[in-house]
């Protein structure tokens, strides 16, 4: 499945075990990269299709559904460099870049801002492709929901939703897993009368009747339907979470 999301950045969507996305990224330029590989077969058979050979593999975090088909990825590609952050470099097979908050990275010609968002895990990191307007978050933010609070606390991940909130509104939003349907319930409970909401739970159920990815969304789109990104403070995350973890 191929989304042409932006003209800078062409991201082909790669279905992993059960509800994963790894991603395959083109520049003009000729820069390729993949994100969070889980798996590496279902990976390499598209980059085979596509007689592409990866310069980069982003991971966003360490764990064994973003991060377990790193390995093999290498051994494939032994070029590729491996980027990863790097408070985690020590529980993911192969690190060639461990990378901080604010880094910039040079992805071909385009630049790729390294955002930390720890919570989810302690070193969960977003990479934020500025050209290409797209932000690849892992299970930080989802669709119309987001990731466990797994490591940081309610403060930390309160902040990574602020810095993902400060992007652009127009900037693309490619997460982890394809949760947005499963996730739209809880959203309508807690915000039952939001109309933007309603009108994007009727985009997703077409999209998911059809086989399509729900994905990309938009930061934007998740400000205006995602409850974990309308949020004021880390308390009423705290709670919201509490409501959640309940439903
Ligand atoms: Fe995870």
């Amino acid at each position: 499945m191929t989304s042409a999301a932006a003209s800078l950045l062409k991201v082909s969507f790669v279905p992993v075990y059960r509800d994963n996305y790894a991603y395959i990224l083109q520049t003009k330029c000729g820069a390729i990269g993949v994100v969070d590989p889980g798996e590496a077969e279902p990976v390499i058979h598209t980059l085979d299709d596509m007689g592409l050979v990866p310069d980069y593999i982003f991971v966003t975090h360490y764990h064994w559904d973003h991060a377990d088909g790193v390995a093999e990825l290498k051994s494939y590609y032994p070029s590729a460099k491996v980027i990863a952050p790097d408070i985690e470099k020590q529980k993911i097979d192969i690190v060639d870049v461990p990378v901080r908050h604010n880094q910039i990275l040079a992805f071909g010609k385009q630049r790729v801002r390294v955002i930390a968002t720890p919570g989810h895990t302690l070193g969960s990191t977003c990479y934020y492709f500025e050209e290409g307007k797209a932000v690849f978050t892992g299970d930080t933010l989802f669709s119309l929901s987001c990731g466990g609070l797994f490591e940081g606390t309610p403060e930390q991940m309160y902040s990574s939703f602020e810095k993902l909130k400060a992007l652009p509104d127009e900037t693309l939003l490619y997460c982890g897993h394809e949760y947005t349907r499963a996730s739209a319930g809880f959203c309508l409970r807690v915000d039952p009368n939001n109309s933007d909401l309603k009108a994007r739970i009727e985009q997703v159920k077409d999209l998911c009747n059809k086989g399509l990815p729900t994905l990309p969304s938009t930061i934007g789109m998740e400000k205006k339907t995602n409850v974990f990104m309308r949020l004021n403070s880390a308390k009423e995350y705290r709670e919201l979470r509490q409501r959640k973890l309940s439903y």
